[in-house]
């Protein structure tokens, strides 16, 4: 049956567009619980909805997440695994910047299924000392490649012999010598070393290794069983990689507006680790601040895009129209909208600044429409829902606290009342600004005794794969437009109805009146 697809004028009246909606609530800022979104009549199944977006000419996503450019959240193990799931990641910029130059060039030359720095043991090492190394870093496996000191493959200590009977030996009594391994060259790795590494593994049964070496026989990285196994199982998946022109993984990193000691913006040196960042094949630069709209942000934008006419911009983070305008003139594809949703930020109790997200968006998306940039939601998401809505205004998120309790964020677990925790950080916190990131909230390091912190430290419980997490969420958002019948994000974009919800109808949204037995499977 045809069903009409008109608006009902009855409907009209009580659930808007963004439009009618906003305009309507002008004098009260509005954020992701404050609204809920009214379905529609669809012929769209959620697993047939698209979510791929292009943020500027050369920068397309498969999944509109981007992981958070925090030093508790996104590295190069973060970067690979988001990338591989089709979003994006934004290496941190609290580490010296060779260091940064590195993590991306581990994104950039990361070939699928290779493990390129692999956890080692050395000859001489007692098996007792790498129990305990196990326990610490609370590895998954104890299959371990062995090394000399010259960084040459030495033997492989099989997980079947690290045992605490076996505590007191050397891993050279009981590893399997060098001249038993099958390795397989650096250089003749080919375009598809993962149906190579497969075909490896058929033709030798009860082996689930490969070393790679270079000509020296220095050890390269290593392919597992497992791991081929499941990539072969993945290549029928919706949602591809995110990869640039020549099939290497997608990979973002943040830069701050760095002053020199005379206070001016240090263009020489933002310029010059810009461009050993883009020789790396760096895919978009994200100038990360606290307040996008000011001058140093502008001109540091400015002097980026003189000098990469075609590098992806993204800049921020601001909540207002002219905040969008002004960084789109300056020269951002993408602007980064949120100041003080995060949820480890005290911005808006420290300097009584910024604005309720949804609102925020609301603003930026009327601004970045008239610009033709995208804009990006920042910060304050907590649930799968939180996407769907934000997506309704923006082209992508970016989320830390979704990420930062997963096995591919940086940092040590830790066990808290035997429940497993890793560490979260605000950018401004007063440890994470000690560690470098104070110019994203306008300070200098060496003032450092009387700035205000405007984020705290905390800890999140330890979450599994990012891959798991992905899947909810994408699964999510995908049910999400659904509802709407929406068969993509621009579809989303144009088909979304607001309501106002009241406290009591937000009790009535999650589980009530029952014992949660299972929260989720
Ligand atoms: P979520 O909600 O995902 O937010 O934890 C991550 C975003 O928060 C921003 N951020 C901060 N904002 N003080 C702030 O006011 C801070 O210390 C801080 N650290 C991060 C940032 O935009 C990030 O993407």
């Amino acid at each position: 049956m045809e069903v009409s697809q008109e608006p009902n004028s009855l409907d009209a009246q009580f659930y808007q567009t963004a439009d009618s909606f906003f305009a309507a609530y002008h004098g009260l800022a509005l954020t992701y619980d404050d609204i809920s979104l009214a379905t529609l009549y669809s012929q769209i199944l959620p697993r047939d909805t698209q979510l791929d977006v292009t943020l500027a000419e050369g920068l397309r996503l498969n999944i509109p997440i981007i992981s958070a450019d925090m030093d508790t959240v996104t590295e190069s193990r973060m970067a690979i695994a988001m990338a591989l799931n089709g979003g994006l990641g934004l290496i941190h910029y609290n580490m010296p910047e060779k260091e940064q130059l590195a993590e991306v060039s581990r994104v950039k030359k990361h070939v699928h299924g290779l493990i390129q720095e692999p956890a080692t043991v050395t000859p001489d090492q007692l098996i007792g000392g790498i129990l305990q190394t196990i326990e610490k870093h609370k590895f998954a496996f104890s299959t371990f490649p062995v090394v000399d000191k010259a960084g040459k493959l030495a033997g492989l200590l099989p997980g079947y012999v690290v045992k605490p009977r076996y505590a007191k030996r050397k891993v050279v009594e009981v590893m399997t010598p060098r001249r038993q391994l099958q390795t397989i060259k650096k250089k003749d790795l080919a375009a598809d070393p993962i149906s190579q590494a497969d075909k490896f593994f058929s033709e030798r049964p009860g082996i689930h290794m490969l070393l790679v070496v270079d000509e020296d026989d220095r050890l390269h990285g290593l392919f597992t069983l497992s791991d081929v196994e499941k990539i072969i199982q993945e290549r029928n998946a919706q949602f591809k990689p995110a990869r640039d022109a020549n099939f290497r993984l997608i990979c973002g990193a943040a830069v701050s507006a760095t002053r020199n000691a005379f206070g001016d913006l240090d263009r020489e040196r933002i310029l010059q680790h810009v461009g050993a960042m883009v020789e790396r094949g760096l895919d978009v630069v994200a100038v990360s601040t606290a307040h996008g709209f000011s001058k140093g942000v502008g001109d540091a934008v400015r002097m980026i895009r003189d000098a990469y006419p075609k590098l992806p911009i993204m800049a921020g983070n601001v909540t207002s129209a002219a905040g969008v305008e002004f960084l789109a003139e300056c020269g951002a594809n993408a602007v980064k909208v949120g100041q003080g949703p995060g949820s480890i930020c005290t911005t808006r109790i420290v300097a009584g600044v910024g604005i309720p997200q949804l609102t925020a968006l609301y603003v930026c998306s009327c601004a970045a429409r008239k610009k033709k940039v995208a804009i990006i939601a920042d910060g304050g998401i907590t649930k799968s829902g939180d996407i769907v809505k934000a997506l309704t205004l923006a082209h992508a998120v970016i989320s830390g606290g979704l990420f930062a309790g997963s096995a591919e964020a940086p940092g040590q677990i830790m066990e808290i009342g035997g429940k497993l925790y890793k560490q979260y950080r605000g950018m401004g916190s007063f440890a994470a600004m000690r560690a470098g990131s104070a110019a994203r909230y306008g300070h200098t390091a060496a003032a450092m005794q009387k700035v205000a912190p405007e984020g705290v430290e905390a800890l999140k419980e330890l979450s599994g794969s990012l891959d798991r997490i992905l899947g909810q969420l994408i699964g999510g958002i995908q049910s999400g437009m659904g509802y709407l019948g929406a068969a993509n994000l621009e579809q989303l974009r144009q088909r979304a109805r607001y309501v106002r919800v009241s406290p009591a109808g937000m009790r009535e949204a999650a589980p009530h009146d029952v014992y949660e037995v299972k929260a989720e499977s």
